[in-house]
């Protein structure tokens, strides 16, 4: 959940570039950060933690002599004890020999510091501290090596979570690594090596990286790279080259990331029409995916928050036009509390990470099950996309801001590309190459009014008065309620409520005050008379309206109008609004749009 770097090098300054790291990790966790560099000098510091962003860690470390050419640095997501320095990684043993980073959670942690701890100070209340001192022990007590003592202490975390950095003050150029239910990559270069828990934070360093799989263990010395499976066996896994340029992960001249990923989701639906259809609206797709799917019986989409949202844009794209039975699952629910599936099932995994540990569950369960699958995520090479039977990249670029938004775009573009390809030929009455083409560029207008959403933001959303908002809709409508209500509620702390239009009157029209804002998305033909109905049954008890409707549904004194596109495909225009105007509210309220509190953007916890 937190953010991992670790470098080794021969010559390189080592701290610049584990900064550099975080700084591009933080996303994953701001409430603290730390750095450990290595060095024999004795006046030299080692160990910096500051509370707080990678800002304040960097501010601290200007005042001090701290330099080498290896090092481990860690950016905080808080599980286990409040955001300090004391709880800040990296970890450090009672006798001041080994270092320790950690992404994730040592479930059993109290009861191996009861079992084996009693007689160690303790100076944090973190789990991870319980991993650090138990490998000193092993290697105090028992004579073990580093590297044994390491693979002791991973013996006793159960079925815990972890991505591991270990590093030992008597060998100052070796990392030692190990990797379970958590991202870890290492990084491969000339006289350097590195590791990470997210290659985005190293492509200034390098673009060849080396997977790890669970249970697996690493060694990692500048020149050389080592790697055991759980069972001791060594193994050999080439690199693999992501290609991805490092300026993409730069916020360019935005102020915000989220404001850049909003902009580029016209890019980003050309980017994926390229790739995936011809001229004339072929697909360009494996046969053996389309085949799987054809003679699946029901198609279960598996997903967690916006990317469930995706799935519910998608799954009326599978029924309608591919006339497939599709449901749509969020995988923290279906892990535990599977329904009964039909004869011949196929999963669809959405996934922007490709790391999220509940959706993971739901594909191991589905793996020993037998069933197969389909991830589609932004992450090549994440663990979603290994272990699923297929895997198909949403080319949305690195989605940095914690807030989705052109994953999402990516997400419903994929699947109505998906959908078409298993339709009926002669049903569709629509060229999908064409229908896409221009939803890029409806998008591109809608990005362009980004001033009318200021506005509407701040005078509806902004002010202190209003604590709370509506989306509504109906059909897909409802679906990109859902989704704008909680790009509101994550970046601006406004109380946000999405709901199908109909269902308001069934007991949740009791909230509607004086001025509570109602925002009502009109763009499917079928219902749009009955929105304006529910609707007005608000306005009736003081509600402040604001409508978003297609050309062909527009009617005097409505306030933003889109333009017209395949029904099914409108999710992919009308959440542009939502994503402005929750942006536009977070600045208002100045919030760091890119950062909300308490989340972090890739969730590897359950
Ligand atoms: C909200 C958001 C989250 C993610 C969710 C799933 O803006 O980003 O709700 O959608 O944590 O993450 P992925 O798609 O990486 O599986």
């Amino acid at each position: 959940y937190c953010g991992i770097v670790g470098f080794t090098g021969t010559n390189q300054d080592s701290t610049p570039i584990l900064l550099k790291g975080l700084e591009k990790l933080e996303y994953r966790g701001y409430d603290s950060a730390g750095v450990f560099v290595p060095n024999a000098d004795a006046d030299a510091d080692t160990l910096v933690r500051e509370k707080g962003r990678v800002a304040d860690l960097e501010a601290l470390v200007a005042t001090k002599n701290i330099s080498g050419t290896s090092g481990i640095a860690h950016t905080r997501w808080a599980t286990h004890g409040v955001p300090a320095v004391k709880n800040s990684h990296p970890h450090v043993s009672a006798d001041g020999r080994f270092y320790l980073v950690h992404n994730g959670v040592i479930e059993n942690y109290l009861e191996l510091k009861q079992k084996y701890l009693s007689d160690v100070d303790f100076q944090s209340d973190t789990d991870t501290e319980v991993a650090v001192q138990l490998i000193a022990k092993f290697v105090t007590n028992e004579s073990l090596s580093t590297f044994d003592a390491f693979k002791k202490a991973l013996t006793l975390f159960g079925d815990s979570a972890y991505g591991f950095l270990l590093m030992d003050q008597a060998e100052p150029d070796r990392m030692y690594v190990a990797k379970r239910k958590s991202p870890l990559l290492i990084g491969v270069g000339d006289n350097f090596n590195v590791v990470t828990s997210d290659a985005v934070a190293m492509l200034d360093e390098t673009h060849d990286f080396i997977e790890l799989h669970d249970g697996e263990v690493a060694i990692v010395d500048p020149n050389r790279v080592q790697l055991f499976a759980a069972d001791g066996r060594s193994v050999t896994r080439e690199p693999f080259h992501l290609d991805i340029d490092a300026a993409e992960t730069d916020k360019g001249i935005y102020p915000y990331y989220m404001l850049k990923e909003v902009d580029e989701q016209p890019v980003v639906i050309r980017r994926l029409v390229a790739r995936y259809l011809t001229d004339d609206g072929q697909i360009k797709l494996g046969q053996a995916i389309l085949d799987e799917m054809e003679a699946a019986d029901h198609i279960y989409i598996v997903a967690a928050g916006t990317s469930y949202h995706a799935g519910l844009v998608g799954a009326r794209m599978f029924e309608q036009w591919s006339n497939k039975p599709t449901s749509v699952y969020l995988a923290s629910e279906f892990a535990y509390e599977q329904s009964i599936l039909s004869q011949k099932p196929f999963f669809i995994f959405l996934s922007q990470s490709g790391e999220t540990a509940d959706s993971r569950e739901v594909l191991q369960n589905v793996n020993e099950q037998g069933f197969h699958s389909l991830t589609l995520t932004n992450v090549e090479k994440s663990t979603l996309w290994r272990e699923a039977t297929y895997a198909l990249p949403l080319m949305a670029g690195p989605e940095i801001a914690v807030a989705s938004t052109k994953a999402y775009v990516a997400q419903v573009t994929l699947q109505a590309i998906l959908a078409y390809a298993l339709a009926d030929a002669n049903q569709m009455t629509f060229n999908l190459h064409e229908q896409l083409s221009e939803i890029a560029v409806a998008i591109q207008s809608i990005v362009d009014d980004k001033a009318v959403f200021e506005k509407v933001a701040n005078q509806m959303l902004v002010p202190e008065t209003t604590h709370s908002a509506f989306y509504i809709g109906r059909g897909a409508d409802a679906a990109v309620a859902l989704e704008a209500a909680l790009k509101l509620k994550e970046i601006s702390y406004v109380q946000a409520e999405g709901f199908a239009a109909g269902e308001l009157k069934h007991g949740t029209l009791a909230l509607i005050e004086e001025g509570t804002p109602v925002i009502a998305l009109i763009t499917q033909p079928k219902t749009a008379g009955l929105v304006r109905g529910n609707l007005s049954e608000t306005t009736a008890r003081g509600a402040r309206p604001f409508t978003i409707v297609t050309k062909a549904l527009a009617q005097t004194g409505d306030d933003y109008i889109l333009p017209d596109v395949n029904p099914l495909l409108t999710p992919l225009v009308s959440v542009v609004p939502t994503q402005l105007l929750a942006y536009y509210t977070s600045l208002g309220r100045h919030l760091d749009v890119d950062r909300p509190r308490n989340l972090a953007k890739s969730v590897t916890v359950q």
